[in-house]
Order: structure tokens, then C-alpha cells, then sequence
């Protein structure tokens, strides 16, 4: 198993692709420790993991409070002895307007949510990854570090700011074993996502987020309704592979580069888009 032997900590792995990338990792052979602000949805993974056969602790907390990112390595270190594999995969927390139209305290929690939990996470694990002689810490971006986007000035900052701060892990720690690279997920459907979808009550809108639309080009298209040239425009942007992006497409991407396959790879964005940006 291409994990074999690796102990993964993954954040936000109760839901959605944090979830999905825990249960990827266990199936190839990874122990796991999740942490999620939701202790039945980590517990529940945790249970999943277990009954297939695998080895998995959850943690419940918050990752932006502190010791949070502390106590989710000690149940790490107390279970397995040592960290190989940190996913940070929370993020998001607002920040989805433009800057005149976020107050200072969603601009905040958005910059804490998505952005200082991956600086405490990674400050926490990183002396364990030294002391195992380097380790793979995977952050989750998004397209829209990459692209920015109207409306979005918070989130899409912060992600920005992922991405770099991926490099600056990847170039500050290479010489002592450790890989660090970001994967920038396109519309994923998660349950969260399915759920905005559905709320939207417009067939036509919901196929085109199965087609890869983001929610907000899907929420835009139903505003649109009564005018067929913007919206067909709008459809010009969804995703080339003319399917909706799954979360499995996300942990598989974080498979690769937690695994020894990617040895040589650090400092990387990897899109996992469906094409939308290439
Ligand atoms: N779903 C998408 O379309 C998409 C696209 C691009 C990037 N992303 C990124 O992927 C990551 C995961 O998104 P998702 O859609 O799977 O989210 P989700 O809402 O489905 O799941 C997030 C999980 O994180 C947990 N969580 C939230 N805040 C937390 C905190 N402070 N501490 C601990 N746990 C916390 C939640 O309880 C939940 O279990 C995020 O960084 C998001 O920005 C998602």
C-alpha cells in the first residue's frame, strides 16, 4: 500500500474532502488522526476507518484555538509514536464579498480559518516530521488563490496566501526531508456544496454545477434567468472534463503527494479543476 507505515493527521477530515482524503489515506494504509470542530462527524470517520480495518483517532476542536493544533499531535504521538503526513484542509470561513462589504471581523475570521491554521498546524507538526527525518505536509488552496475572482476578496486573499506560504514551507525545510505542496480544488461537490445547489431550485442551474460550475456561477446563472445570452457566457466557464469534481478527486491528489511517489516533488500547486484553469 502506498502509504504503508505513514501516519496522517488531516484537519476538517469530519466532512466533505478532508473526509474523503482521511479514508483515502487509511485505505492505503496510513494511521489516521482527524480533527474537526464537529466530534460526531470525526467520530463517525473514525468508525468508518476502524471497521475497514484501519487505524484511526479523532480529535475534537477548533484549529484556530489555541492548542488546538498542540493536542491534535499529542493524540497523534500518544497513538502512533510520530507524524509523517499533515493535510491541512480547513479553510473557508466567510469572506466571500467584496472588501467594502466584509467587516473587519469576517476579513479576520477568514484570514484565521483559512490562512493561520495552516501556519499553527504546521508549526506544531513540523519538529515531528523533522524528528522521523522529513514528512509531506499537504495544503488544500483553491483555484481562487490562483485566479481571483469578483466578490471574494477575503477568501480568495487567503487562499493566495496558502499558496505561498506552501513554497515558503517547501523552500524553508526541503534540506531537512520535508515536501510541502498546495492542491487547488475547482467546484467540488460535497454535501455542503450539493446543499447550496439545491437551494438554488433551478434545474438548470443544479446541472450546471454537476457540469463543474462554482456556486456562485450557478447562483449568478439564476439570476440570469431571463436573459439567455449572459447565461449561455456563463456556461463558457465551467469545467472542461464535463463532470462534477467529487471529493475522492481531491484525496487522491493528496495520496500521491503524501506518498514516497512524490519524493522529489515540493513547492507544487497542483490544480485539480477538471481543466477549468488550464
Ligand atoms: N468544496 C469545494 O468546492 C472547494 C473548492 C475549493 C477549495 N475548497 C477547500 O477545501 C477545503 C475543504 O472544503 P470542503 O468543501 O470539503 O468543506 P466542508 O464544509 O464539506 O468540510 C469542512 C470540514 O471542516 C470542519 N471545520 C470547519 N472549521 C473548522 C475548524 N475551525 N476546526 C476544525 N474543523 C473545522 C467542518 O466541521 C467540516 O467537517 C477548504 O479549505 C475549502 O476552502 C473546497
Amino acid at each position: 500500500m502506498r502509504l504503508d507505515g505513514k501516519v496522517a493527521i488531516v484537519t476538517g477530515g469530519g466532512n466533505g474532502i478532508g473526509r474523503a482524503t482521511a479514508l483515502a489515506m487509511a485505505a492505503e494504509g496510513a494511521r489516521m488522526a482527524i480533527v474537526d470542530l464537529q466530534a460526531d462527524a470525526a467520530l463517525a470517520v473514525e468508525h468508518t476507518i476502524r471497521t475497514a480495518g484501519g487505524e484511526c483517532v479523532s480529535v475534537a476542536g477548533d484549529v484556530t484555538a489555541p492548542g488546538v493544533a498542540e493536542r491534535t499531535v499529542g493524540a497523534a504521538l500518544a497513538a502512533f509514536g510520530g507524524i509523517d503526513v499533515l493535510v491541512n484542509n480547513v479553510g473557508g470561513g466567510g469572506g466571500q464579498a467584496d472588501i467594502l462589504n466584509l467587516t473587519l471581523e469576517s476579513w479576520n475570521r477568514c484570514l484565521d480559518l483559512t490562512l493561520t491554521s495552516v501556519f499553527s498546524m504546521s508549526r506544531a507538526v513540523l519538529p515531528h516530521l523533522f524528528a522521523r527525518g522529513g514528512g509531506s505536509i499537504v495544503n488544500i488552496g483553491s483555484t481562487r488563490g490562483v485566479g481571483a475572482r469578483a466578490g471574494a476578496a477575503g477568501y480568495a486573499t487567503a487562499k493566495a496566501g496558502v499558496i505561498h506560504l506552501t513554497k515558503c514551507i517547501a523552500l524553508d525545510y526541503a534540506a531537512r526531508g520535508v515536501r510541502c505542496n498546495c492542491i487547488c480544488p475547482g467546484a467540488i461537490a460535497t454535501e455542503r456544496t450539493m446543499q447550496i445547489a439545491a437551494a438554488l431550485d433551478d434545474p438548470a442551474a443544479f446541472e450546471m454545477l454537476l457540469n463543474g460550475a462554482t456556486a456562485e456561477q450557478a447562483a449568478r446563472f439564476v439570476r440570469l434567468r431571463d436573459d439567455p445570452a449572459a447565461r449561455a457566457s456563463l456556461l463558457e466557464g465551467t469545467a472542461p472534463i464535463r463532470r462534477r469534481g467529487e471529493p475522492r478527486d481531491v484525496a487522491l491528489a493528496a495520496v500521491y503527494l503524501a506518498s514516497d511517489e512524490a519524493r522529489y516533488v515540493t513547492g507544487a500547486v497542483l490544480m485539480v479543476d477538471g481543466g477549468r484553469s488550464a
